[in-house]
């Protein structure tokens, strides 16, 4: 992206928020539908398919790889799929603009069919991890036969034509890890099965198994799952409604809870329990956060939750939080800036291979707007004191959530917050501006 196309924004203090909305569809499960659905033989329909870029992009490469991928209206998806091991050599490269889950998911998918394809992306994810990926690929069978320096984008994955499965421990927890290696494994004779030490987002295992995949799920120690696939099924088609993403809800949930006098509603959330760290950690700090109904879809429950303005108090989370709310800390940061006295954020590491270094990125666009804030180790420590004097500009560095975040702060600050670019909000977020300025807030 060149600087002509950055798009500047700020947010500033207005009246209370007030409204119901619906944020667009989850990220993780509208990349996974894409790619099940391509990987089914026969017609899937997706509804509330998120049409922010990320996912854009990972239709796309369904396309250059063999699917039949139609719009038929709004959120609504039609694939035509060309089976398990059936992806054709794409005549183009790969290109997944900003987006670590679709590049990763689909590098899993290709590996373990006899096809060469290249995979790249925009600067961001250019400077995001792969060899993590690409490690468990190569015990599989495929090969990296290009990569920059690192084992970076872009990569030339050579596919396996005889995939092996394996037992693989992920090394982080990481649902990215987890899903290409599954992903591959799905080409492979036999079981392949990963261990992680703390459970992960499990919407590939739930997406599996409705795509008559047969795959189990058992626990690993105290925090731990391993799943077990067995290699070669025939996918049949499924219909996938797609819940509202909790990332997304994450940010019109803090504004609400930040601006004095607001009173909102935010339906059919995604509550699915390993994406909903954020909520606890609110609960915790002292939201008024009530459910007002719950009910489910597709194998994920959903609810509908009233979030008023609150007090908030800071608070330790513990690190063994992290992967249910791996995205939410940039908002929960501006939460705790908020908040009276001291959050400590604990185990941070993954932050800083995100979209951006989220750890150094938020710390500073705290700082430039007048929050106390030190990183100690893999630790973010933020002092609120109920009140942040804004005023700062923000750097996004290509990260959609950094943008929303701050744009959130400015709403609540006592000086207007300025971010220099909000094109990339686009990735995740379509409509982020509109809904809010639609609920009362003040951004231009
Ligand atoms: C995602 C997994 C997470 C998350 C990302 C989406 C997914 O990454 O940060 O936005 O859909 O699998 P990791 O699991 O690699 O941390």
């Amino acid at each position: 992206m060149t600087d002509s196309a950055k798009t500047p924004l700020a947010a500033r203090r207005a009246g209370p928020l007030h409204g119901r909305v619906r944020v667009p569809g989850d990220k993780s499960i509208s990349h996974r539908a894409l790619i099940f659905g391509a990987l089914a033989v026969g017609e899937t329909r997706i509804s509330g398919l998120l049409e922010g870029d990320d996912v854009l992009h990972t239709g796309n490469a369904m396309r250059a790889l063999g699917a039949k991928v139609e719009r038929t209206g709004a959120g609504a998806w039609r694939l035509h799929g060309v089976g398990v091991g059936g992806f054709r050599a794409p005549a183009e490269v790969l290109d997944f603009g900003n987006s670590g889950t679709g590049c990763r998911l689909v590098l899993g998918a290709v590996a373990g069919c006899p096809i060469t394809a290249t995979f790249d992306g925009d600067a961001s994810l250019r400077g995001r991890p792969m060899q993590r990926i690409l490690d468990p690929l190569a015990l599989m069978g495929a090969r990296a036969v290009d990569a920059a320096a690192g084992g970076r984008l872009p990569v030339t994955l050579k596919g396996a034509r005889d995939p092996l499965p394996i037992l693989y421990r992920t090394p982080v927890p990481s649902a990215q890890i987890k899903s290409a290696v599954l992903l591959a494994g799905l080409s492979c004779p036999g079981e392949t099965i990963v261990i992680e030490t703390q459970a992960s987002r499990d919407h590939t295992e739930r997406l599996l198994a409705h795509f008559g995949g047969e795959i189990t799920v058992a626990h690993e120690g105290p925090h731990g799952r391993r799943i077990t696939l067995k290699g070669e099924p025939e996918l049949h088609p499924a219909a996938v409604v797609v819940p509202a993403d909790p990332s997304s809800a994450a940010f019109p949930m803090v504004a609400a809870l930040i601006v004095p006098g607001s009173d909102l509603i935010v339906t059919e959330v995604m509550t699915n329990p390993l994406r909903t760290g954020l909520i606890t950690t609110l609960y915790e700090m002292g939201a008024r956060i009530d459910t007002i109904d719950v009910r489910g879809d597709a194998g994920e429950a959903m609810a509908d939750f009233r979030i008023q303005a609150s007090a908030l108090h800071g608070v330790d989370v513990p690190a063994a939080r992290v992967p249910s709310m791996i995205d939410e800390y940039p908002i929960l940061a501006v939460a705790a800036a908020f908040a009276q006295g001291t959050t400590i954020m604990r185990g941070l590491k993954e932050l800083r291979v995100k979209e951006s270094d989220r750890l150094a990125a938020v710390a500073q666009g705290l700082r430039v707007n007048g929050v106390a804030v030190e990183i100690d180790g893999d630790d973010l420590i933020v002092h609120g004191t109920g009140t942040a004097a804004g005023g700062g500009l923000v750097a996004t560095h290509m990260d959609h959530r950094l943008a929303m975040s701050f744009l959130v702060m400015g709403l609540a600050a006592a000086k207007p917050v300025k971010i220099d670019d909000g094109s990339f909000i686009a990735t995740s977020f379509p409509g982020f501006v509109p809904m809010l300025r639609g609920l009362g807030a003040d951004l231009s």
